[in-house]
């Protein structure tokens, strides 16, 4: 009588005042949208840019403050290379078409990852959404771009290194806190730690994004590849999460 299925989830309202700080997506399924309408793999990326777009925008009308977007991890140099070139191109498209509606949305850019290895197209294309929106205060839309977490790590274990070394920095005075001020997240604030992580597909597995970030993230698996995820779909994974009950180690009524 009491079945809780996902359906039930989809039939409750979803509660405007209690909607997530920071959501975080591992846009996942690209290639097999595509190899499922026989269409090669970077037909699915282009499909996918056009979901960016959609949920960038239902995000930010939802009040969502920082939406995170895995784009690019540093495995992902992996794969074929006329995949990878066709993936460089895309933030390059994406923006030249897209940086008006971020301005008129109030939406500011920002990006993690070590841009540097990119194509000089991409890294200007990045650059100038970055300076085109520089002075919007909405939603941040973060893009995870050649960002992979245990780099991150590795890089802030090396700048804090160097800080010691130098006499910047006490070892006594490495808490969770200056960590956390080293790490690519920080440009995010308060706002750093996604509440929600949202994967598509259906894997159910985090693939080196946000390690230190998602310590206490609720996690939101859904079975769609993200060329079909849209608005609603994003709705419906906030109704999830807002049925959970975040205890941080504490205890429920608390
Ligand atoms: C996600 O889709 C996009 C990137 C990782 C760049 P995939 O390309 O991983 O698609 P699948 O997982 O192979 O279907
Ligand atoms: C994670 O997806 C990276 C991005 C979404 C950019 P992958 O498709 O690369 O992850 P694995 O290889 O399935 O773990
Ligand atoms: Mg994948």
């Amino acid at each position: 009588m009491f079945s809780k299925n996902k359906n039930d989830k989809i039939n409750q309202q979803l509660d405007m005042e209690r909607i997530p700080n920071h959501v975080a997506i591992i846009m996942d399924g690209n290639g097999r949208w595509a190899q499922k309408r026989h269409l090669p793999r970077v037909a699915g990326h282009k499909q996918g840019m056009q979901t960016v777009k959609e949920v960038t925008i239902a995000a930010s009308e939802l009040g969502i403050k920082v939406l995170s977007l895995y784009a690019f991890s540093t495995e992902n140099w992996k794969r074929p290379s006329s995949e990878v070139s066709y993936l460089m191109q895309l933030p390059v498209r994406f923006f030249s078409t897209f940086v008006p509606d971020l301005v008129k949305h109030n939406v500011k850019v920002t990006v993690m990852g070590d841009i540097t290895r990119l194509p000089e197209s991409t890294q200007q294309a990045v650059r100038d959404a970055m300076a085109d929106t520089a002075n919007c205060d909405g939603m941040i839309l973060n893009f995870a771009l050649n960002y992979g977490s245990r780099d991150e790590l590795t890089q802030a274990a090396q700048k804090l290194a160097e800080d010691v070394k130098s006499g910047s920095l006490d070892i006594t005075d490495i808490t969770e806190t200056t960590f956390s001020n080293y790490l690519m997240s920080a440009q995010l604030g308060e706002y750093a730690d996604p509440d929600l992580l949202i994967r598509t597909s259906g894997e159910e597995r985090i693939s080196n994004f946000m390690l230190w970030q998602i310590a206490y993230s609720e996690l939101e698996f859904v079975s769609e590849h993200w060329p079909d995820f849209n608005a609603k779909s994003l709705e419906n994974a906030i109704i999830a999460y807002q049925g959970r009950h975040r205890r941080f180690g504490g205890l429920k009524n608390q």
